[in-house]
């Protein structure tokens, strides 16, 4: 983004759209209706929303006199409604689409296994430097999204001192386990995570349409024996997968499967149908939705059945691999964040008459994980 080194050499008309060549020899083809869609003068000036309506011009609308101004940019009366558009020639550069780069993501995802624990320095980042700057928020945030996991140091371990970090994103995703949501053991639990029982790698909420795309769990006290913390890229792990066993691989793509909650404080019923692994329209790894707990009863066709749980715990013994797995035990202060869409979590279970254990929970969506992310990297459009 940015392009400021680009200058407009020549501009030529073809049939349909206006061509322009740059110094450095590129030619950009812009449509006719999409410079005339996109003139600076369709958009409102504070809500930068488009106001001008696509049907207010006809499909046949061309330019009748183009040239480049004295500074440069792209001028062009239009054969309708005597309009006149003048384009910066920079944004022109910018959204060139002659070229077009697959904006899947913002940044190639990086994934890793159980040899990344000798870089878990890549993944830490202390509370105050993300408190302080917003270069260190944006570290923090890049790290979030490449790797999906990070753990921040430091942070208070008052009650909901989680909250002041993540307001530097934006607001949070409240579910019905209410926010933060305290992962300690109790009587009559309405979730395992409210048990000291071992909880299997996991992704939460998989029985929501829209899944939390962020976790964060607050350590605030940690003494109770065992409660280590384990997780796994779901993305490298289901990449592996693809390429070592394409049918299971495709059995996890393809067969939608009930999540489901219907704990005893609620007055729901949650269900939610879907594959295990998911990809993008553009065949990137998207979500993988990955909890025995919150699993129904399997109600796929009788003849798939064997293949399809063959399938599955192929899966599920790949996601408690030690070639993919990290451990460790989390200390107070630390906020194990991580994208509740790739990365599966876990822990081993502990003795609660050994000492205290208690996190506080959170979500964030990915929305507003990205859209964060791009204002810091200074895309504002
Ligand atoms: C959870 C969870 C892990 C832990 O609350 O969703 O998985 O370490 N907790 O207690
Ligand atoms: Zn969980």
């Amino acid at each position: 983004m940015n392009n400021t080194n680009f200058t407009i050499n020549k501009i030529t008309l073809n049939k349909s759209s206006v061509d322009i060549i740059w110094n450095d020899n590129h030619t950009s083809h812009f449509h006719f209706l999409w410079l005339r869609d996109n003139c600076p003068t369709s958009f409102h000036q504070d809500t930068r929303m488009r106001k001008f309506n696509i049907l207010n011009v006809s499909k046949d609308i061309h330019p009748i006199d183009w040239k480049i101004t004295g500074n440069g940019n792209l001028h062009i009366s239009w054969s309708e409604n005597n309009h006149i558009s003048i384009f910066d020639s920079n944004w022109l550069r910018d959204n060139c689409y002659t070229r077009i780069k697959n904006k899947t993501n913002l940044a190639p995802y990086i994934l890793w296994d159980s040899s990344f624990k000798k870089k878990l320095n890549l993944l830490t980042i202390e509370y105050q430097e993300i408190i302080d700057s917003d270069e260190g928020l944006k570290k923090w945030l890049e790290a979030l999204n490449s790797y999906g996991l990070t753990i921040i140091k430091n942070t208070p371990i008052e009650k909901n001192s989680a909250l002041k970090i993540l307001k530097r994103i934006s607001h949070i995703r409240e579910t019905f386990f209410g926010t933060p949501f305290e992962v300690i053991n109790i009587p009559k639990p309405n979730n395992q995570a409210y048990t000291s029982d071992a909880l299997t790698s996991h992704t939460d909420l998989p029985y929501y349409e829209y899944t939390p795309g962020y976790q964060f769990l607050h350590c605030l006290e940690n003494k109770a024996k065992g409660g280590e913390s384990t997780v796994i890229d779901g993305f490298r792990v289901a990449s592996d997968l693809k390429n070592n066993d394409m049918a299971a691989f495709n059995l996890l793509l393809k067969i939608p499967i009930m999540f489901k909650d219907n704990d005893y404080t609620q007055d729901k019923t949650r269900h939610h149908y879907s594959p295990i692994i998911n990809l993008s329209n553009l065949g990137d790894f998207i979500e993988i939705r990955f909890n025995m707990g919150a699993m129904g009863a399997l109600n796929i066709k009788h003849n798939l059945m064997k293949k399809y749980y063959d399938a599955y715990r192929i899966f599920a013994d790949l996601v408690h691999k030690k070639k993919y797995l990290l451990s460790f035990k989390l200390k107070k202060g630390d906020i194990l964040s991580f994208n509740n869409r790739r990365i599966l979590h876990g822990r081993t279970s502990f003795d609660p008459n050994s000492g205290h254990r208690h996190l506080q929970g959170y979500y964030l969506d990915k929305d507003e994980i990205i859209s964060r992310l791009n204002y810091l990297r200074g895309i504002i459009e």
